[in-house]
C-alpha cells in the first residue's frame, strides 16, 4: 500500500513549496492498514509455551524490524540491506533518515522535501531557552539532554496525540531539535550567548553552526555526517528496546525518547567513547602507547572502544571512520591521535583478534569527535542525536504491529512465609 509516512506533515508544511511532488513514502511494515494495535487481535496461543530463562534476552528475538540487519560473527552492517560503509562514503544523514524510516532511498524531490521539513522543526520553544538557562553549569550532558527531550513534549501540542501519523510527525520534530538542545546546552555552559538554529543548513552543518557559533569548513560538517550515520540505527540495542518497550504500553514518543536517552547514558552502553577519548588522554604520548596497553592487558582490563557483544569481528562502522578519522586528524593537525590510535589498534588485534576483539564504533568516532572541536563529555549526546532517528523509526514499526513487552522474572524468592506482626518481629 502507498503510505503516507510523513505525508502529512510535508503535505501540510509551509516549508515544502508546494511544486514539489509529494514523496510517495513507505514505511516499513505499513504494508498493513492495520490499527496501532488491538489487544483483542493477540496472536497469542491460549496457552503459552513454557517460558525460558534468558538473563539479558541476549538469546532472545523481541521485535521485528526493516531498518538495520547485523551479522556479528561477519561483521556486517546494513540498513534496510544496503552496507554501511557505501552508506558512510556515499549517503548523507538526511537521505539515511529517510531511508530508515521508508525502507527506501528517496528520490530528489522527496530527500529535498523531508530536508525542508527538518528544517522548519529546527527551533525550539522560548520556554526550552529559559529552562536550558536555568540548568546548573556543572550538568551532565546527558542529563539535560534527557530533560529536555522530555520538555519538548510540554510544548507539542502533538504529544499524546494517537496513532501512527502524529507520531511521525513528533519523529521529524524530534530529530530535527535535539541538535539545538545539544548545542544550545554547551553554549549556555560555557557562558556563551544562544545561537538559533539556521534552517538554510543540513542537520550536521547547522549543529555544529550552534555549537561554535560559526559555519563549519564542508569536511567539518561531512565528518559530522558521516559519524550520524554510522550511529542511526544499530538493531534492538539496549536503548532502542527500552524506547520500543515505553511506546509499546501507549505511552507517547516524548516518553519513549526520554526513556532511551536515559539508557543510552550507561557506560555500558552509549559512555564507551568518552571513555576512549579520556584513555587518549591519558596516555599523552605515542612513546606511552606500548606500556600503557600491554600493562592493561596483563591486568586483564578493558581496553576501551574495543570489542563487541554482537560483532566477533571488525565493526564495519570502524572501517570508514578509521580511514576518515585519519583524514580530519590530518587536516586539524590532530594527527598524533589518530597514530596513537593506530597503535593501540595494532597492539590489541595482535593480542586479543582470536578472541573476536576488534575496534569498534566508538574507537574512531573519539578521535573524529575531538578533531570536530566536540567536547568530550558531549560524546553520548552526539550519539542520542543520530539514534534518535533509529529510535524513533523503532517506535513507529512497534506502533504498527503493537503487542504490550512484558517478560517475566524468575522468580528466586521464599514460598509460603508467615506475615508477623511489627510488634512481633
Ligand atoms: C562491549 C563489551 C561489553 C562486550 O563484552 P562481551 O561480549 O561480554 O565480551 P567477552 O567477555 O565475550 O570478551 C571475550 C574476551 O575478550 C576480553 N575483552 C573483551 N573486550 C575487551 C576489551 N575492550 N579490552 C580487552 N579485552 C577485552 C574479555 O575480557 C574476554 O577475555 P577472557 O576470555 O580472557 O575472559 C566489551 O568488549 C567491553 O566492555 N568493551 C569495552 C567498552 C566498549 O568499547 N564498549 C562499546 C561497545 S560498542
Amino acid at each position: 500500500m502507498q503510505c503516507s509516512f510523513l505525508e502529512a506533515v510535508l503535505r501540510n508544511h509551509p516549508a515544502v513549496p508546494s511544486q514539489i511532488p509529494l514523496p510517495t513514502l513507505t514505511m516499513s511494515s505499513l504494508a498493513s492498514s492495520a490499527p496501532a494495535t488491538n489487544p483483542s487481535m493477540s496472536t497469542t496461543p491460549a496457552t503459552p509455551a513454557a517460558p525460558i530463562f534468558d538473563k539479558g534476552l541476549g538469546n532472545t528475538i523481541a521485535a521485528t524490524t526493516q531498518m538495520s540487519f547485523i551479522d556479528g560473527g561477519k561483521g556486517v552492517l546494513e540498513y534496510v540491506g544496503i552496507d554501511i560503509d557505501s552508506l558512510a562514503r556515499y549517503s548523507t544523514y538526511e537521505e539515511t533518515v529517510f531511508l530508515l524510516w521508508n525502507t527506501k532511498l528517496p528520490d530528489a524531490a522527496q530527500l529535498r522535501a523531508l530536508s525542508s521539513a527538518l528544517q522548519s522543526e529546527y527551533e525550539i520553544p522560548d520556554a526550552i531557552y529559559d529552562m536550558i538557562r536555568s540548568f546548573p553549569t556543572t550538568a551532565v550532558p546527558m542529563h539535560a539532554l534527557r530533560t529536555l527531550v522530555s520538555a519538548l513534549g510540554l510544548h507539542d501540542v502533538e504529544a499524546d496525540a494517537d496513532g501512527i501519523e502524529a507520531s511521525k510527525r513528533k519523529a521529524l520534530r524530534l530529530v530535527a531539535k535535539t541538535p539545538t538542545l545539544i548545542a544550545n546546552f554547551d553554549r549556555h555552559r560555557s557562558g556563551k550567548a544562544f545561537v538559533r538554529p539556521n534552517p538554510s543548513f543540513d542537520i550536521a552543518t547547522n549543529f555544529l553552526w550552534m555549537l561554535n557559533g560559526e559555519k563549519p569548513t564542508a569536511a567539518m560538517a561531512r565528518g559530522l555526517d558521516v559519524c550520524l550515520i554510522l550511529h542511526a540505527d544499530h538493531g534492538l540495542n539496549a536503548s532502542t528496546f527500552a524506547a520500543r518497550v515505553t511506546i509499546a504500553t501507549l505511552s507517547d514518543l516524548y516518553s519513549a525518547m526520554t526513556t532511551a536517552v536515559g539508557t543510552l547514558k550507561g557506560p555500558l552502553h552509549g559512555g564507551a567513547n568518552e571513555e576512549v577519548m579520556i584513555m587518549l588522554d591519558e596516555i599523552g604520548s605515542m612513546e606511552k602507547v606500548e606500556a600503557f596497553v600491554q600493562d592493561k592487558l596483563e591486568r586483564k582490563e578493558l581496553i576501551m572502544g574495543f570489542g563487541h557483544r554482537v560483532y566477533k569481528a571488525y565493526d564495519p562502522r570502524a572501517t570508514y571512520l578509521k580511514t576518515f578519522a585519519k583524514q580530519i586528524a590530518t587536516d586539524t593537525g590532530n594527527l598524533k591521535l589518530f597514530e596513537m590510535s593506530q597503535k593501540i589498534e595494532e597492539i590489541v588485534i595482535a593480542a586479543k583478534a582470536d578472541k573476536g576483539i576488534f575496534p569498534n564504533v566508538d574507537f574512531y568516532s573519539a578521535t573524529t569527535y575531538h578533531c570536530l572541536g566536540i567536547k568530550t563529555d558531549l560524546f553520548t549526546c552526539m550519539f542520542a542525536m543520530s539514534r534518535m532517528s533509529g529510535w524513533c523509526g523503532h517506535c513507529i514499526e512497534q506502533l504498527e504491529d503493537n503487542r504490550l513487552i512484558r517478560p517475566q522474572a524468575k522468580y528466586t524468592g521464599p514460598h509460603g512465609a508467615a506475615y508477623v506482626e511489627l510488634s512481633k518481629r
